[in-house]
C-alpha cells in the first residue's frame, strides 16, 4: 500500500525513479509524485496515476542523481496534489515519503501547531516530517540523528525516504512494518517498496529489517539500528527475472497472470510432488512434520483471497488429517486476544508477505510462543521471514490488483501440507494418498484446458454485465470458492456480489431471488452434487437467472441453467483449483465489457500495508 522508490548514483535519478513508480502502482495509484535534488530541490505531484504525473513534468527541469518518488493510496486526506507525496518540510529544506500510517500523529501535530506550525497538507506524513526538522533545528543535530529522536516517539507503520537539499550526497531510509528494499550497483544504490524496479538495473539486494535506518550514498550503505550501532547489511541474490514483471503481449497483467497458472501450479509442484515414487518432499513441512502431525489443532490467519485459500485449507485439513482448524480474519484476530498457547500451529497465508494485519498478529502469536507456518508467495517478504518454517507458493511476482495465479498457488502448496501430515499421521489409506497425489500432478494440465476456448466465459459476462447484484452459491470444497468468485467480480467489476454456502441461501438471500438476481452455482460434480441440484431448483421455481459451473459431461446441471460454463473433473478435494479459474476469468471480461481498468480496480491496493 503506497509505492516507495528512491535513486541515488551516477544516473539521472528522474526516468530511474518515474520507472519504477509505474512498477510499484499496483501499490496504490490515486497520486504520485517525485523529488529531485540537484542545484536545490525540485517537487512534482499529481493526482491521478503516474502517467498523468509523467505527463505534468513535461519540459520541466528534471536533473539530479538523486531523487524519490512515491505513489499514493490514500489514508490521511483525500487523494489530491496537495496530499500527494513527496511533503516539502516547513523551512523547505527537506523532502519525505512515506508508506504506512504513523498513528500518534494528531498529538505530534498539535505540539507542532503550538510551536507555531501550520500544514499544507492533512497527511500524517508531513507531521512527521516537520517534527524531524524541528528536531534537527533545535537540536542542532544531523539529520540521521533528528530521524532517529523521531522514530523513538512514531506509534504506527511505516516506511520513509528522507532527502535534503542541502545534501545532495545522501539518502536516509528507515522501516517498521512497510517494506523496503535497497538494490545494490556500482556506485549506484536503488530503494523501492518491493524488487520490481530493481531487477533491471541488480539482482544483489538488501532487505532492511523494522527499526533500521540506512544512511544510502552512491557508493556506501550504512545499516544502523535505532540505538545508532551500525549492522551489517545482508546481502542476498534475487530469483526473478524482468520478464515476470511484463505483460508480456497480454493486455493486462490480470489476464497474462490467470494464464499463466498452468506453469505457476506446475512450479509449484515441482520437485515437491512426486507421483511416480508416491511421495511429496517439502523442507518446511519435513523438518517440522513432528510438531504439524502432533498439533492439537491448527489456525490458519490470512486476509482477502488469502483467507478463502484458508477456508479451502480447513475442509482438506480436517477430512485428511482429522485436525480442527479455525480459520482467522487477521485483523479479528490480532484484537480479539485469541487463545494461544505455546507449541500451537498457525498457518499464515499471505501472496505479499506484507499484509499489515496478518505480520501483526503473527508477530503477537509468535510472541506467546506459537510456531508459525508462512505460506507465502513473496520470496524474503516480512512474513517469510517471521516465519518459523515455511513453503513458498513459487507462483512469481503477481501484479494485477485481485489476486488470482496467488490463490491456486495457495491452493496447491496446502493440498500438498494436508496430504504429507495426512500421511504422518496415517489418516489417509495409501490409496487414496496415491490417488490424489496423481490427481493434484494432473491439475496444471486440466486448467490449461480451461483455458484453451474462453469464449462461452466472455459471452457470459457481456450478458450479465450490467447486473446490479449477483449471488455465488457453493457447498463444501465449492463454498470457499464461490466466496472467492463473489470478491473478484466485486474488486474488478464493482457489482455487488455476495457468496453463500447454497444450502444457507434458504435462511435470507433468498429473499433478494428475482427475474433480475443471477445466481451463480458453483455445481462441479461431487458428493454434494444431488443436494445443490435441489438448490438450483429452488431458485428456478423464483425466477432467479442461473449460471452454472459444471463438470464437463454433466448433462443435468447445465439442463437447468440459463448459462453454463465447464471445467474437467476432478477429485472434489483439489477441484477449487479448477472451479476458480472460470469465476477469474469471469470478473475479468466483466470489468472489461464495463470498460473498467481491471489491473487497478478503484480503491483497492494489492498490498495493504496499514491496518
Ligand atoms: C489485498 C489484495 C487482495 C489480497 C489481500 C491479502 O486486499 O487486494 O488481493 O487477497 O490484500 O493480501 P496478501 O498479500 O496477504 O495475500
Amino acid at each position: 500500500m503506497c509505492g516507495i522508490v528512491g535513486y541515488i548514483g551516477h544516473r539521472q535519478a528522474y526516468p530511474v525513479v518515474l520507472k519504477g513508480l509505474k512498477r510499484l502502482e499496483y501499490r496504490g495509484y490515486d497520486s504520485s509524485g517525485v523529488a529531485l535534488i540537484d542545484d536545490g530541490l525540485r517537487v512534482f505531484k499529481k493526482k491521478g496515476k503516474v502517467s498523468e504525473l509523467e505527463e505534468a513534468t513535461i519540459g520541466q527541469n528534471l536533473s539530479g542523481q538523486i531523487g524519490i518518488g512515491h505513489t499514493r493510496w490514500a489514508t490521511h486526506g483525500e487523494p489530491s496534489d496537495r496530499n500527494a507525496h513527496p511533503h516539502v518540510s516547513a523551512l523547505g529544506k527537506l523532502a519525505m515519503i512515506h508508506n504506512g500510517i504513523i498513528e500518534n500523529y494528531a498529538s505530534i501535530k498539535e505540539e507542532l501547531q503550538n510551536k507555531g506550525y501550520t500544514f499544507k497538507s492533512d497527511t500524517d506524513t508531513e507531521v512527521l516530517l516537520n517534527f524531524i526538522e524541528d528536531i534537527k533545528e533545535n537540536n542542532g543535530c544531523s539529520l540521521e540523528e533528528a530521524l532517529r529522536i523521531a522514530l523513538k516517539r512514531v506509534v504506527g507503520a511505516y516506511c520513509i525516504l528522507l532527502v535534503d537539499c542541502n545534501d545532495p550526497h545522501t539518502l536516509l531510509a528507515a522501516r517498521k512494518g512497510s517494506p523496503l528494499v535497497i538494490g545494490i550497483g556500482k556506485g549506484e544504490h536503488f530503494l523501492a517498496s518491493d524488487a520490481s524496479p530493481i531487477i533491471e538495473y541488480t539482482k544483489e539486494v538488501v532487505y532492511v529489517n523494522d527499526y533500521q535506518i540506512a544512511i544510502v550514498k552512491a557508493d556506501e550503505l550504512i545499516l544502523k539500528n535505532l540505538g545508532n550501532e551500525r549492522q551489517t547489511p545482508f546481502i542476498t541474490k534475487l530469483d526473478m527475472e524482468l520478464a515476470a514483471i511484463e505483460k508480456g503481449g497480454y493486455d493486462h497483467f490480470m489476464l497474462k497472470e490467470i494464464y499463466e497458472q498452468p506453469s505457476t501450479i506446475h512450479d509449484c509442484l515441482r520437485g515437491r510432488l512426486k507421483p511416480d515414487v508416491n511421495q511429496i518432499i517439502m523442507g518446511g513441512v519435513d523438518v517440522n512434520l513432528d510438531q504439524l502431525s502432533k498439533a492439537a489443532r491448527i489456525m490458519i490467519v490470512a486476509c482477502g483471497t488469502s483467507w478463502h485459500a484458508g477456508l479451502v485449507a480447513e475442509y482438506l485439513i480436517e477430512e485428511l488429517c482429522r485436525i480442527p482448524v479455525e480459520v482467522e480474519y487477521a485483523s479479528e484476530f490480532r484484537y480479539r486476544n485469541p487463545v494461544i498457547n505455546p507449541g500451537d500451529v498457525i498457518i499464515a497465508i499471505s501472496q505479499s508477505g506484507e499484509t499489515a494485519d496478518t505480520l501483526v498478529a503473527l508477530e503477537n502469536a509468535k510472541e506467546k510462543g506459537a510456531i508459525i507456518f508462512g505460506v507465502v508467495n513473496a520470496v524474503g517478504s516480512s512474513i517469510a521471514r517471521l516465519s518459523h518454517a515455511g513453503a513458498y507458493t513459487h507462483s512469481g511476482p503477481e501484479i494485477g490488483v485481485a489476486s488470482t495465479k496467488a490463490f491456486t498457488g495457495q491452493l496447491a502448496v496446502l493440498s500438498m501440507m494436508a496430504l504429507k501430515i495426512a500421511q504422518a499421521k496415517g489418516t489417509i489409506s495409501p490409496e487414496r494418498f496415491s490417488h490424489l497425489l496423481q490427481e493434484l500432478a494432473a491439475i496444471p494440465a486440466k486448467v490449461a484446458k480451461i483455458l484453451e476456448d474462453t469464449t462461452g466465459i466472455e459471452a457470459i459476462a457481456k450478458k450479465y454485465k450490467d447486473a446490479r447484484d449477483f449471488l455465488f452459491l457453493g457447498r463444501g470444497y465449492n463454498f470457499p470458492v464461490a466466496l472467492e468468485g463473489a470478491l473478484k467480480l466485486k474488486e474488478i467489476s464493482y457489482i455487488h456480489a455476495e457468496g453463500y454456502p447454497a444450502a444457507e441461501m434458504k435462511h435470507g438471500p433468498i429473499a433478494l431471488v428475482d427475474d433480475k438476481l443471477p445466481v451463480l452455482f458453483v455445481a462441479t460434480k461431487d458428493r454434494y452434487y444431488d443436494k445443490i441440484v435441489s438448490n438450483v431448483q429452488e431458485i428456478k421455481a423464483r425466477k432467479g437467472r442461473v449460471i452454472c459451473l459444471a463438470t464437463e459431461g454433466d448433462t443435468i446441471i447445465p439442463s437447468m441453467a440459463d448459462d453454463v460454463m465447464f471445467v474437467p473433473d476432478a477429485d472434489e478435494v483439489l477441484a477449487p483449483m479448477l472451479s476458480v479459474v472460470p469465476l477469474q476469468l469471469l470478473s475479468y471480461y466483466t470489468g472489461l465489457a464495463l470498460g473498467l481498468d481491471v489491473d487497478k480496480p478503484r480503491n483497492l491496493a494489492k498490498s495493504v500495508t496499514v491496518e
